[in-house]
């Protein structure tokens, strides 16, 4: 699944429009309030949000410059299964760091192609035929097809705006049956940028303490929160440690989705099983990737810091110009999603995200790919500023036609 959605295509065959930023605001962006970025970039030519754009992308060149050399230095073969000591040492202490959870570098982590290779060695190293996995939606389009996969079954627990896409120990109880197995999260949400706040999370530890559930929770997005939120890492809360598998990886933070870096960590015990489907399906890690990903850990938070920046601009800017479009949409608190409701529309979300795309040229994804209900459709703002306002104003002109 595409993490661009939200992204107005050029158009075989049209005049390439790409208005000025003077002509974005005259569109969806007119009468937001006097703080609003969009606003703010009318009157300042170099401002804090451009620096911020800027120092977001420039890291690129150095996590490229160690790929680059350490191809040249001839380090074209495999590493260690685990993956390179150093990284998974920078990883341990990355966790510790920010979380305080502490993780023993050779046992307890294992890089992966990806949080996607990660998430799939759990389920297949956990799951027995016909174990349940219960999993929170919507959700990321490979959790369930995951489960399946491995052989088990996904339990859908659906969340609501409503209750801002929290997960309440109620609801978590009322699908546990002796088949279940895990509990599989992933908060910062894709689709909808929801966040959990410790309290709802505390009180899912204590769930999985009496009811012996695993817990393999996706934090891939930990970096990417807004609004004062403090990720709350899942293995850090009381007794958790031992029962949980923590994902995470270099897509999202470091934009390094094509190097395919991720990581697991956990107990040794699970970690080992893990491993061992690791060694005979990938070997290792690719190596240049991984000499990279360090680069990025030990050189790349200024980067992060801005990146999350610049995001949080454009958060505000998708979020307040979809709510100005009758799209009420929820406010995202992590990762760099806008998930509005399209039910004003009378449309379904594939109706919705089908007629925008051929008449507008803005992909956005319905809701129902991540096993959410059909009145809801992602957009993704991981794509430049001025790409939003442009897809705001098509957005608008759709919405003259469809609200
Ligand atoms: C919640 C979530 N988990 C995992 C992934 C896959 O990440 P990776 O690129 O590390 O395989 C994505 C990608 O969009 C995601 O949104």
């Amino acid at each position: 699944m595409s993490a661009v959605a939200i992204h107005p295509l050029s158009g075989a065959g049209r005049r390439s429009r790409k208005p000025s930023t003077a002509t974005a605001r005259r569109g969806v962006t007119r009468g937001l309030p006097a703080d609003c970025p969009v606003q703010r970039s009318a009157t300042r030519t170099s401002t804090p949000a451009a620096t911020a754009a800027a120092a977001a992308t420039s890291h690129r060149e150095p996590i490229l410059r160690a790929g680059i050399r350490s191809l040249e230095d001839g380090l074209t073969h495999y590493t260690s299964n685990s993956g390179i000591l150093e990284l998974r040492q920078a990883i341990a202490e990355q966790i510790h760091t920010l979380y305080g959870v502490a993780y023993e570098a050779r046992s307890e982590i294992l890089v992966t192609v990806g949080v996607s290779e990660a998430l799939y060695l759990s389920m297949v190293a956990v799951l027995d035929p016909g174990d349940e996995v219960i999993v929170p939606t919507p959700c990321f389009v490979a959790y369930q097809p995951e489960v399946v996969l491995a052989g088990g079954v996904p339990v859908p627990l659906p969340t609501r705006v409503e209750d801002a896409f929290q997960v309440s120990a109620e609801a978590l109880e009322a699908l546990i049956t002796p088949r279940t197995k895990a509990l599989l999260i992933g908060y910062p949400n894709n689709p909808t940028g929801a966040v959990m706040t410790r309290e709802r999370l505390s009180d899912l530890a204590r769930v999985a303490e009496t009811r012996d559930l695993l817990v393999i929770s996706d934090e891939i997005y930990d970096r990417l929160v807004y609004g004062g939120h403090q990720h709350v890492c899942f293995a850090g809360l009381p007794g958790m440690r031992e029962r949980t598998i923590t994902l995470g990886g270099f897509s999202k933070a470091y934009a390094m989705t094509g190097w395919r870096i991720g990581y697991a960590a956990g107990p040794a015990p699970l970690l080992a099983e893990m491993r061992k489907v690791h060694q005979y399906t990938i070997m290792s890690a690719p190596t240049t990737a991984q000499i990279a990903a360090l680069e990025a850990l030990e050189r790349g938070e200024s980067h992060v810091q801005a990146m999350v920046a610049e995001y949080d601009r454009r958060r505000r800017l998708i979020v307040g110009g979809l709510n100005e479009l009758g799209l009420p949409t929820f406010e995202p608190k992590g990762a760099f999603y806008a998930y509005p409701s399209i039910a004003a529309t009378g449309m379904t979300d594939e109706g919705f995200a089908e007629a925008l795309l051929g008449e507008e040229r803005v992909a956005v994804v319905p809701g129902n790919a991540f096993g959410g209900d059909s009145s809801f459709v992602r957009c993704s703002y991981a794509t430049a500023y001025d790409k939003i306002e442009q897809a705001l104003e098509r957005i608008q002109r759709f919405m003259r036609r469809h609200g």
